[in-house]
């Protein structure tokens, strides 16, 4: 078994893999004179090596027409983001319409949640999962406030055990128990703490027998897991580019509204470029969404950072997610044959995995709870080039990407990991 995780299996591992050289199109950070092992692609992807490639026509168009480049430049501004469309609602699984990047995940998430979240003096409640991430409970909460109803009693968190994972049947007897009060759903698709996936077709099925809207947060599953917003009739969801997608820093988030809520025009907080194209430029006294998730934009979009986002959606268009999960899922399997052998070797030192599934339902994170010496684990893989998160109190959390992360990656870890901390 040892053998299965020496640089050599590893490295004919990579070597009959076909997504193997992909790698090479990105910049990997180096550590010591050698590539670090990147396992943080669940906080920020890494850089591609063309990620300037669109950037560089905005910044010559913008530097040779100035302000005409909203019409004239090669892909036009004023619609910039059509062209993101495609490759966006291709990896959640949704129709072109019902998609459209603008502005960072948690203002997207209070725009969403100001068009859907109609509380009434019955149903005012909304679900959420243990464990979420803060800016999702600050979203939650000062939009209960603004809607004139009191968090403490309206928030309904799922139960879990004490590491925060939910039992799947807790959940859909949480939305029986609740079903009268509860206004909505709202949780991640993939939970940031421990890696956990969520049956987001059986949650919004379940959601919509008893009329309660079901929205999701995916930033940790758009680019990760498999998703069919579409078809599972997902009221609305959004996420950011900057983790599995690859878009660098604080970039752009999607946002997704199924055509059954286009259709029904909701109440929205509104900007001008939502409006319909042909006046958007003209004196109006009355707003006129655009009849697509268009409709939700507010300010004219910002070009460089979507201009990095499309070189990244490139690669998925070119690979398709189909591949990237396969790879995904034999990655994740090898990182957790890796864990036990470890767990196995290791007489003080123990890791166990949080997060719940086997490697065909997990995503590519795997949440480790370290029985001791967590943090000098942790400390001693930052120290070693290995790019790890750390989540108190004894939280460890790694992440493999498809694009980039290798078998070697995995082989040298625990080959780290042995030599440290077998006793
Ligand atoms: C699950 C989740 N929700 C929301 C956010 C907030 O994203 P942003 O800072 O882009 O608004 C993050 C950021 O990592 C996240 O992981």
């Amino acid at each position: 078994m040892d053998n299965n995780f020496s640089l050599s299996t590893a490295r004919s591992m990579d070597t009959s893999d076909p997504l193997y050289n992909l790698r090479k199109r990105f910049n990997i950070p180096m550590f010591k004179g050698k590539e670090a092992i990147y396992f943080t692609g669940n906080s920020l992807g890494l850089q591609l090596k063309n990620h300037s490639i669109y950037l560089h026509q905005e910044l010559k168009d913008w530097q040779a027409i100035g302000v005409d480049g909203h019409f004239n430049a090669k892909t036009p501004w004023f619609d910039y983001h059509k062209c993101l469309e495609k490759s966006t609602s291709t990896i959640v699984g949704a129709k072109k319409k019902e998609v459209v990047t603008m502005n960072g995940l948690s203002v997207n998430l209070h725009l969403l949640l100001t068009s859907f979240y109609q509380p009434t003096k019955q149903s005012y409640k909304i679900l959420c999962e243990p464990h979420l991430f803060p800016s999702d409970l600050y979203i939650l909460q000062s939009q209960i406030k603004l809607k004139g109803y009191n968090p403490k009693d309206a928030l309904v968190f799922l139960p879990s055990d004490e590491n925060g994972v939910v039992a799947e049947d807790d959940i859909y007897k949480c939305i029986e128990d609740n079903k009268d009060q509860l206004a909505m759903i709202f949780i991640g698709g993939v939970n940031y703490y421990t890696g956990q996936v969520f049956n987001l077709e059986k949650i919004t099925a379940l959601g919509h027998k008893y009329d309660i809207l079901v929205g999701f947060d995916l930033a940790h599953a758009a680019g990760n897991i498999e998703l069919k917003l579409h078809e599972w009739e997902v009221d609305f969801a959004a996420w950011c580019s900057y983790k599995y997608l690859n878009s660098g820093p604080g970039n752009v988030s999607t946002i997704f509204v199924h055509e059954h809520q286009i259709k029904k025009n909701p109440f929205r907080l509104s900007g001008w470029w939502g409006h319909t194209f042909k006046n958007r430029f003209s004196l109006q006294t009355k707003f006129k969404p655009i009849k697509t998730a268009e409709g939700w934009q507010l300010s004219n979009a910002p070009i460089f950072g979507m201009s990095i986002y499309r070189a990244s959606l490139d690669l998925f268009d070119e690979i398709g997610m189909k591949k990237i999960i396969h790879k995904r899922i034999n990655l994740s399997r090898y990182l957790e044959q890796a864990i036990h052998l470890f767990n196995q070797k290791s007489t003080d030192v123990k890791m166990k995995i949080i997060t719940p599934g086997s490697a065909e339902n997990r995503g590519g994170q795997l949440s480790f709870l370290i029985s001791k010496r967590g943090k000098e684990v942790y400390t001693f893989l930052r120290k070693s080039g290995v790019y790890v998160d750390w989540r108190d109190p004894n939280v460890m959390r790694l992440a493999v990407a498809p694009l980039y992360n290798s078998f070697e990656d995995i082989a040298r870890f625990y080959n780290l990991l042995l030599n440290a901390f077998e006793k």
